[in-house]
């Protein structure tokens, strides 16, 4: 018994020397194995569909036919008009931006109350509330993105949605007034609730950088832009969100709540990167 610890412990002993001798190699390997992964993880493949973003960068960039090029008004990269109002299309999620072209291209007149078809046995049975099923898609009213949506194809519309998410946006934060970024702030981070009214980044993301495909980000766009969605959702000319989460915070701005969330947003820095 007593040999046998023996000769394990020299066992032991070797195996640790010869280890010892190899130890240069065993840094080598784990040196070399983790700059591997960061250099995998840093250039991982992005699992962008390149022929969709290839196709929706040359509409974007030269149009067609009747569809004037995407740039011409969305930027050269789509970071949006600041001064024009109109909003950058880079980086947003292209779940959201295929369905705002998919709103801007519904006619008004496909929305609204659909009737359900009546079973057989009730055809005779007066229509009473529930065989009716509120059907409500949405629609976005804007001249000239109406005319636009309605000349792309759906394949048109995916290939620039992917192209579109796929590019990198830096904000450089604009300054603001200090009594206006104090009211923005607190609407945003606080919302009104003595009204029941949800802070804005409670949907929109921490600093308004949007989250997923159904919350668009509010940092980077122009002020110009927001404030006119909001007013366009007061008046019903956008009627496109889901459950109208956002026509009922919109109903319970004022003018002043408008401009302070705007300017608010556009103190934000933000980056978001190529995928
Ligand atoms: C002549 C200028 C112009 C051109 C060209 C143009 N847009 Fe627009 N786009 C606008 C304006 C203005 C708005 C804001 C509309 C509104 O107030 O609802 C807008 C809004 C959008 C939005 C909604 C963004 C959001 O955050 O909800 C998307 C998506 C969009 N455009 C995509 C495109 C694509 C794709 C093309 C090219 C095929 C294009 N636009 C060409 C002016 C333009
Ligand atoms: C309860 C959730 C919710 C809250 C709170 C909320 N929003 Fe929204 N908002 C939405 C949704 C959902 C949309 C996208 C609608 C769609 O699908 O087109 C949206 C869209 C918007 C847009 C249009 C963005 C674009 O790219 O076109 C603006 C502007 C906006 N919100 C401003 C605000 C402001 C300002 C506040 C705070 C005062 C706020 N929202 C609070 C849910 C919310």
């Amino acid at each position: 018994m007593q040999i046998m610890t023996h000769q394990c412990q020299n066992i032991m002993k070797n195996l640790l020397k010869r280890l010892y001798n190899y130890r240069l190699l065993f840094l080598a390997t784990i040196i070399l194995a983790g700059s591997g992964l960061t250099y995998w993880i840093i250039n991982r493949p992005s699992g962008i569909d390149e022929a969709a973003r290839q196709a929706g960068e040359l509409l974007a960039r030269n149009g067609r036919d009747n569809i004037p090029p995407c740039v011409a008004c969305h930027g050269a990269n789509g970071e949006g008009n600041f001064d024009a109002g109109f909003p950058r299309l880079a980086g947003l999620h292209p779940g959201y931006i295929a369905k705002q072209l998919q709103d801007f291209a519904r006619d008004p007149m496909q929305t609204g109350v659909k009737l359900e078809p009546i079973a057989r046995d009730y055809s005779k049975t007066p229509r009473i509330y529930s065989d009716l099923t509120v059907f409500t898609p949405g629609t976005r009213k804007d001249a000239t993105m109406n005319a636009i949506a309605k000349a792309l194809t759906p394949t048109d519309i995916q290939n620039l949605a992917v192209y579109f998410g796929s590019l990198p946006f830096e904000a450089t934060p604009q300054a603001v007034d200090f009594q206006t970024l104090e009211r923005g702030a607190d609407l945003a981070l606080r919302g009104k609730p003595e009204y029941g009214m949800p802070s804005c980044i409670s949907c929109h993301g921490p600093d308004g950088r949007g989250f997923g495909p159904h919350f668009p980000p509010l940092a980077g766009q122009p002020p110009q832009y927001i404030i006119n969605q909001i007013n366009k959702w007061q008046t019903g000319e956008r009627d496109n969100d889901n459950l109208a989460l956002m026509q009922n915070i919109a109903n319970q701005l004022t003018d002043g709540d408008k401009l302070n969330a705007a300017a608010y947003f556009s103190n934000r820095s933000l980056s978001v990167k190529r995928k």
